[in-house]
C-alpha cells in the first residue's frame, strides 16, 4: 500500500487565519492540505472558491492544494483552480456524465485528478478505465456538505474493494475520520487521509497527525 499522506480539512480552522492555519498544519507534519469547495447547489453550503486559494497558494508557498470539488460543474471550474495553485483536483462521479474527458482537462492543466464518491454511489461506478486515468481516488465517509459529522462504517468495504482492485493507487477517505475511526480506514486500505475536526480542534494537532500517520504506515 502507498504511504500515509495527511491532508486536514481547513474547513474546520479559522478562516480569518487562513494562511497562518495551513503553515500551523505544514509544521505539524501535514503533506497536503484539503481545501473543501463547496457551492450552494451540489451541496447546500458555500464555502471557498479560486480568489481563497490563490491567497492561500501565494502565502505559503510550496503548498500541497488538495481541491474536494463539491461542485455541480466541475468541469467549469478547472482553469480557474489551476490558475490558483489547485495541486490536486477532485471532482464527484455523481456530477458528471464524462470523467474521462474531465481527467483530461484537469491533467491538461498540470493538476493531478481525483474521482471522489458519496456514500450512495458504490465503488463498482469506479471503472477500470476511470482509475486508470485518475491519480487518486476518494471514498467520501459522511455526505458531503459539513464538517463534523459522523463516520460512515457501511462506507469502509467500499475502500476495502477499491484496495483489493488498485493496489498502488492513493485511496482518500474523508469525513469523520480521526483517532477512533482511522483504524478501520487503514485496515481497508485507505493512505490518504482527510480530518478536519479531529486535527483542528485538537490541543496538539501534530500528535493527531502523527498518530493517522503511524495507524497507516503500521
Ligand atoms: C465534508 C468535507 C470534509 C469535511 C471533513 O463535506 O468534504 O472534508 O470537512 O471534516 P471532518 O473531519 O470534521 O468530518
Ligand atoms: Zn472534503
Amino acid at each position: 500500500m502507498p504511504r500515509a499522506i495527511i491532508s486536514p480539512s481547513v474547513l474546520a480552522s479559522d478562516f480569518g487565519q487562513l494562511t497562518a492555519e495551513c503553515k500551523r498544519m505544514i509544521r505539524g507534519g501535514a503533506e497536503w492540505l484539503h481545501m473543501d469547495v463547496m457551492d450552494g447547489h451540489f451541496v447546500p453550503n458555500i464555502t471557498m472558491g479560486a480568489p481563497v486559494l490563490s491567497c492561500v497558494s501565494k502565502g505559503v508557498p510550496g503548498i500541497f492544494m488538495d481541491c474536494h470539488m463539491m461542485v455541480t460543474h466541475p468541469e467549469k471550474w478547472v482553469d480557474d483552480i489551476a490558475k490558483a495553485g489547485g495541486s490536486l483536483y477532485t471532482f464527484h462521479l455523481e456530477a458528471t456524465s464524462d470523467p474521462l474527458s474531465l481527467i483530461d482537462s484537469i491533467h491538461e492543466r498540470k493538476m493531478k485528478a481525483g474521482v471522489a464518491i458519496s456514500p450512495d454511489t458504490p465503488s463498482s461506478a469506479i471503472t477500470d478505465e476511470i482509475a486508470e486515468a485518475a491519480d487518486m481516488l476518494l471514498v467520501m465517509t459522511v455526505y458531503p456538505g459539513r464538517g463534523g459529522q459522523k463516520f460512515l462504517d457501511r462506507c469502509v468495504p467500499k475502500v476495502s474493494d477499491l484496495r483489493a482492485r488498485f493496489p498502488d493507487m492513493d485511496i482518500e477517505v474523508d469525513g469523520g475520520v480521526g483517532p477512533k475511526t482511522i483504524g478501520v480506514c487503514a485496515d481497508a486500505g485507505s493512505n490518504v487521509i482527510v480530518a478536519g475536526t479531529a486535527i483542528f480542534g485538537a490541543d496538539y494537532p501534530e500528535k493527531i497527525i502523527s498518530l493517522l500517520k503511524n495507524t497507516v504506515n503500521d
